[in-house]
């Protein structure tokens, strides 16, 4: 894996790389072909992204890798303030909402669980920006 992803797919704590081990291959070929066709903006990346560069195989190839990686502990953690609230507002806004889209059809949704906290926060600000017009939406 090449670059500040890290050899064990943790990328960095304070959340510019996301952390990839674990991930579903589904979500890592889509974000993957997604940043190569230019639908996700992500500058540093893109170069290596190119069709020249990797092909199709190689992709599915390298998310598959990804995927079956073990998930680190150590990822970049939040204050832990607002843990009850937290678990509240993602049991009743986000857990049922992600499986019944997952029942619904063969949904692309990531695995968020050990992600680092600075990655997902900049995400979702993104995402909340995006709908007042940043066209930047991410997972
Ligand atoms: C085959 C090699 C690589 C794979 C499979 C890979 C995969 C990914 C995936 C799935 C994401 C999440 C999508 C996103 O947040 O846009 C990501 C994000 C990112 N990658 Fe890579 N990557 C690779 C190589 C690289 C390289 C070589 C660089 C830098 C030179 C890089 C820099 C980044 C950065 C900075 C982000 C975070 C973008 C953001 O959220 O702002 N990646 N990568």
């Amino acid at each position: 894996m090449p670059g500040l992803h890290k050899p064990n797919g943790a990328g960095l704590s304070d959340g510019t790389y996301p952390q990839l081990a674990g991930q579903h291959a589904t979500v890592l070929i889509k974000q993957m072909a997604d940043v190569r066709d230019g639908r996700r903006e992500n500058p540093k990346m893109f170069p290596f992204a190119g069709k020249h560069i990797i092909d199709v195989q190689e992709i599915a190839d390298v998310a598959i890798y990804l995927q079956n990686m073990k998930i680190p502990h150590d990822n970049g953690k939040g204050p832990g303030t607002s843990l009850e609230r937290g678990k509240a507002l993602y049991k009743n806004d986000c857990r049922s909402a992600r499986r019944k889209r997952r029942r619904q059809r063969e949904e692309v949704l990531p695995c968020s669980g050990g992600q680092h906290y600075k990655y997902m926060l900049r995400q979702i600000m993104n995402i909340r920006d995006a709908s007042a017009g940043t066209p930047t939406p991410r997972w």
